[in-house]
């Protein structure tokens, strides 16, 4: 349909260019994810959480001394407001959703702002998390450890305990793997919000609450509830079809832009792989893979051609769950990881420095007179 200006509606903005961004770039028909020159599979699993952070801001990797001085610049902004842990105490007597509660918290980041609010925000982000998880248990906050690093002390936090370096590994290659994905809704919305001048945590704040939905990033939570839901591979076809038959889609499974399986299921495939077969759990591995191959056999039947693949939230669930989170952990540790890419748009967009405004397209009633209430 053309609009006023002879411009074409695109629903849900499908096909689209939004940005040019030289932070991550995705090619569906391929399969393959940059993160600024690398692609996933090479850098995942090989660099620390800092370093990509420092890496989709840069556009470099930092040499030893850049990374040493830029750890110790996270791990000292690691400090909440005083009101922000008020607001995450209030929260979690009202047991207010994660996602819920990391948005106020994020918003009350205000308060107490450094020169580097992006920075700020990356710091921040486990820390909240972890926090709120262990106030909604009614367990004290455990204090962060400047000797750790990101990945290490956000698991400390959750945990209070040191975690092994297996562990740190495995949730460095997820929070790299999900730390940016070219123009998804929350990278959007926190573009659109930047781009109109507005300060980073307006555009953060917007961001995260695009991630919550199911759509995005609320995924593998259900993705894992599924799984359990099976119990035995014997069970799988008949659940996954029941599923389809009564209209659901099936969670972690199928993505707007890739048409073959999404690079990043591959990353944290391996990683799951190597983390069951080491703390012991395979038997769950396993049930999840039968339980994949049963739902893209399912979903070639039920969309032929169409090619529903797994997407990163299947393995994220089966990767998060190993590392002992609990599903309810899952889309606020993806929040933890995104943030590196959502902050790292936002300083792109800024120094853009255009205001990003799409036009609709009317298609309401035209010609109507007014007439007084009692006439209508
Ligand atoms: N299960 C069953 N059917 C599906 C699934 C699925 N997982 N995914 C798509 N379909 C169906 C759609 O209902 C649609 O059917 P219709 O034409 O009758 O409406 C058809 O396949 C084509 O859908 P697409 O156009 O490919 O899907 P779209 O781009 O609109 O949505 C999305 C992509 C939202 C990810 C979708 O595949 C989905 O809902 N998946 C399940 C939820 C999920 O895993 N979300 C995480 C995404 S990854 C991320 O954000 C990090």
């Amino acid at each position: 349909m053309g609009g006023s200006s002879g411009a074409s509606f695109a629903p849900g903005l499908e096909g689209v260019v939004a940005a040019e961004t030289r932070i991550s770039g995705v090619d569906g028909e391929a399969g393959v994810l940059t993160l600024a020159g690398f692609p996933v599979e090479e850098i995942s699993g090989r660099v620390t959480f800092e370093e990509i952070v420092y890496l989709l801001r840069h556009d470099e990797l930092p040499d030893a001394g850049e990374l040493a001085a830029f750890r110790t610049a996270l791990a000292g902004r690691r400090g909440l407001p005083g009101a922000t842990l008020e607001l995450l105490r209030a929260a979690a007597a009202r047991k207010v959703p994660e996602m819920d509660a990391l948005r106020m918290a994020v918003d009350t980041s205000s308060l107490d702002l450094s020169d580097d609010p992006a920075l700020d925000l990356v710091a921040r982000f486990p820390v909240i998390v972890a926090v709120y998880h262990r106030l909604l248990r009614d367990e004290e906050p455990v204090a962060p450890d400047p000797s750790l690093g990101h990945a290490a002390n956000y698991l400390y936090m959750l945990g209070g305990e040191r975690p092994g370096e297996g562990s740190v590994r495995a949730l460095e290659t997820y929070l790299n793997a999900v730390s940016d994905h070219g123009m998804n809704a929350s990278t959007f919305a926190a573009r659109v919000v930047v781009a109109t001048r507005s300060d980073l945590v307006s555009a953060i704040v917007g961001a995260v609450g695009a991630l919550k939905g199911p759509l995005h990033g609320g995924a593998p939570g259900p993705a894992l509830d599924v799984v359990f839901e099976i119990g035995s591979a014997e069970n799988a076809e008949a659940v996954l079809r029941e599923k389809l038959r009564r209209g659901e889609r099936l969670m972690g499974f199928g993505h707007r832009i890739y048409r073959v399986r999404d690079p990043r299921a591959d990353v944290l495939a391996a990683a799951a792989e190597h983390l069951f077969a080491t703390n012991g759990d395979k038997e769950l591995y396993d049930l999840a893979l039968q339980v994949e191959k049963t739902a893209l056999r399912l979903l070639e039947e039920h969309r032929p051609g169409r090619n529903l693949q797994t997407n990163v939230e299947f393995y994220t669930a089966l990767l998060l769950h190993g590392l002992g989170l609990p599903t309810d952990l899952f889309t606020p540790t993806f929040a933890v990881g995104r943030v590196a890419g959502w902050t790292a748009h936002c300083l792109e967009q800024r120094a853009e420095d255009r205001l990003i405004r799409p036009q609709s397209e009317y298609v309401g009633a035209t010609g109507r007179s007014w007439t007084l209430p009692e006439e209508r």
